[in-house]
C-alpha cells in the first residue's frame, strides 16, 4: 500500500502527520496546564481578599457603628474589581464578570480548558451576626483570551510550517524526480539497444552519478555491440570465403576430372560392342558420371550464388526463383523483386540471396505449401526481404536449425532484424536490412 504511493505523497504524509501531532500535543498540554495556571495566577488575589475580609471584620468589631462602616466599605467597592459584597438578606447577586471579553474566545475553547471553580466567599460578622460575605469573583476572561491568542499563534505557526515544508517537499520532489525520470527513460532506451542518445546528467549528486554510470554503461554496450557486429560480419565473410574456395576447388579440380572421365567413358563406349557386357557397363558408367556432374553443379550453385557480381542481385535471385519453379512445380511461386536491387553488391547482396535461398528451401522441405511469394524492396534506405507461404506454419516448439541460425547471423552482422511471423494463415520470414550498412563495414575499436 505504502509502496504504491507516489514519492511526493510519501514525503508529505509523515511531514503532515508530525505537524498535526505537534498541534494535538499542544492542545493536550494547554488543556492539562492552562487550568492550573489560571488558578495559580489568582491565588494571591484570593489570599489578599481573605486578608481584607479579616481586616473588615476587625474594623467592624471596633467600630461604633459597624453597619455604617460596612455600608461605606461596600460603597467604596468598584463594580469592576474582582471583589464584591453579597448581603445575607438577599439582594441582587453580583453578576459574574468573567464573561466580559469572552465573546472573543470561542465556546469550544473555553470548554476545552475546563476552568476550575475559583470563587471564594469570606463571611462578614457584626455583633456575632453573619451579615454577608465578601466574595471573590476572579476575572479570567483576560487569561482565557491570552490562552486563546497563544493557541492561535501555535496553530498559525503549524499551518505556516506545513505550507512551507509542503512547498519545499513539492519543489524538492520535483527536482529530484525529474532526473530520475530521465534516468529511467534512458535505461529503457539502453535496454532497447539505443545507445546513441545520452541520459541528461542532472539532479542531486547521487542521481548525477547514476546518470554518468548509465551513460558509461551505454558507451560500453555500444562498443560491445559494434565489436559483436564486426565479429559476426567477419564470421559470415569467412564462411562465404570458405564456400567460394570450396566451390573453386570443386569447379577447377573435380570439374575437369569428371569431364575427362566422361570423355573416356564415351570413347570406351564407342570402342566396345554396344550389346556386349563391356558396352553395358560403359553406358552405366556414363550415366553415373553425368549424374555426378549434375550433383557437382548443384553443389556449386548452393556454395556460390550464381555470379551475383557479374549478373547483379536481381538476376541472380530470378535464377534462384526459376530453379525453384523447376524443382517444385506443385508450388505456385510469385515474386516482386525490386529492380533497384541490382545496385546492391557485396555482403548485403550475398545476405539477400542467402536469405531467399534458405527460406525457399525451407518452404520446399517443411511448409507443405500450395503457394509462396518472394518480395524484395528498397524503401527509405531499408531493404525488406519477405518470403511467405500458405503452409502449416512453424511447429510450436520450433527451434532454429542451421538454416535459420545462419540467416539470423547474417542479418545481425548487417545490423538488420529477422522476424518469423504467422499472419492470416500464412507463414512469413521477414528481414529488414539497412541499405547503406555495407558501405561502411563495421570495424573494431
Ligand atoms: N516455411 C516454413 N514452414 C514451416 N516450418 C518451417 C518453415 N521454415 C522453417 N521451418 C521449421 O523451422 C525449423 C528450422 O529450420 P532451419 O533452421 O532452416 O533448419 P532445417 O531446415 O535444417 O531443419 C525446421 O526444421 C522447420 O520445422
Ligand atoms: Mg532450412
Amino acid at each position: 500500500m505504502w509502496r504504491r504511493l507516489s514519492f511526493r505523497t510519501q514525503l508529505f504524509l509523515p511531514l503532515g502527520a508530525s505537524l498535526l501531532a505537534a498541534l494535538i500535543l499542544g492542545g493536550i498540554l494547554l488543556q492539562i496546564f492552562a487550568a492550573g495556571q489560571v488558578a495559580d495566577e489568582h491565588e494571591p488575589a484570593r489570599r489578599s481578599i481573605q486578608t481584607i475580609a479579616a481586616a473588615l471584620n476587625s474594623t467592624l468589631r471596633a467600630s461604633d457603628n459597624p453597619q455604617k462602616t460596612l455600608d461605606a466599605f461596600v460603597q467604596s467597592l468598584d463594580a469592576s474589581t474582582d471583589i464584591q459584597f453579597r448581603r445575607m438578606d438577599g439582594g441582587p447577586p453580583p453578576s459574574p464578570k468573567d464573561l466580559r471579553n469572552l465573546k472573543k474566545v470561542p465556546q469550544w475553547f473555553v470548554n476545552l480548558i475546563t476552568i476550575p471553580e475559583m470563587e471564594a466567599a469570606f463571611p462578614i460578622v457584626i455583633d456575632g451576626r453573619h451579615v454577608g460575605d465578601i466574595v471573590f469573583f476572579p476575572d479570567i476572561s483576560a487569561d482565557l483570551f491570552e490562552k486563546w491568542i497563544g493557541f492561535l499563534a501555535l496553530t498559525s505557526l503549524v499551518a505556516v510550517l506545513m505550507v512551507l515544508t509542503g512547498t519545499v517537499a513539492y519543489v524538492f520532489a520535483g527536482s529530484a524526480l525529474r532526473p530520475l525520470q530521465h534516468l529511467g527513460d534512458g535505461l529503457t532506451r539502453i535496454r532497447r539497444g539505443d545507445y546513441a542518445r545520452p541520459i541528461p546528467v542532472g539532479g542531486p549528486p547521487e542521481i548525477r552519478q547514476s546518470c554518468e554510470e548509465a551513460n558509461a554503461l551505454a558507451a560500453t554496450l555500444a562498443q560491445l555491440s559494434q565489436d559483436n557486429r564486426y565479429l559476426m560480419h567477419r564470421l559470415v565473410s569467412l564462411q562465404d570465403d570458405e564456400r567460394r574456395d570450396l566451390a573453386r576447388e570443386l569447379h577447377d579440380e573435380l570439374g575437369p576430372l569428371l569431364f575427362s572421365i566422361r570423355a573416356g567413358t564415351i570413347a570406351l563406349t564407342d570402342a566396345s560392342e554396344p550389346t556386349g557386357h563391356l558396352g553395358n557397363s560403359a553406358q552405366d558408367l556414363l550415366q553415373s558420371v553425368e549424374a555426378l556432374q549434375q550433383t557437382n553443379r548443384r553443389i556449386l550453385d548452393r556454395l556460390r550464388p550464381l555470379y551475383i557480381e557479374e549478373l547483379g542481385l536481381s538476376s541472380s535471385v530470378q535464377t534462384l526463383l526459376r530453379n525453384f519453379r523447376k524443382q517444385a512445380p506443385h508450388i505456385v511461386l510469385t515474386d516482386a523483386i525490386d529492380r533497384d536491387l541490382s545496385a546492391i553488391g557485396g555482403p548485403l547482396a550475398q545476405t539477400v540471396y542467402r536469405v531467399i535461398q534458405e527460406a525457399l528451401t525451407n518452404v520446399l522441405r517443411h511448409a507443405n505449401a500450395g503457394n509462396a511469394h518472394v518480395q524484395a524492396t528498397v524503401a527509405d534506405k531499408t531493404l525488406v526481404v519477405e518470403i511467405s507461404d500458405d503452409g502449416g506454419g512453424f511447429p510450436a516448439d520450433n527451434v532454429f536449425g542451421r538454416g535459420l541460425t545462419g540467416m539470423h547471423e547474417r542479418v545481425r552482422a548487417l545490423s538488420g532484424s529477422l522476424s518469423l511471423l504467422r499472419v492470416d494463415d500464412r507463414t512469413y520470414v521477414r528481414c529488414r536490412l539497412p541499405a547503406e550498412t555495407m558501405r561502411d563495414v563495421p570495424s573494431p575499436g
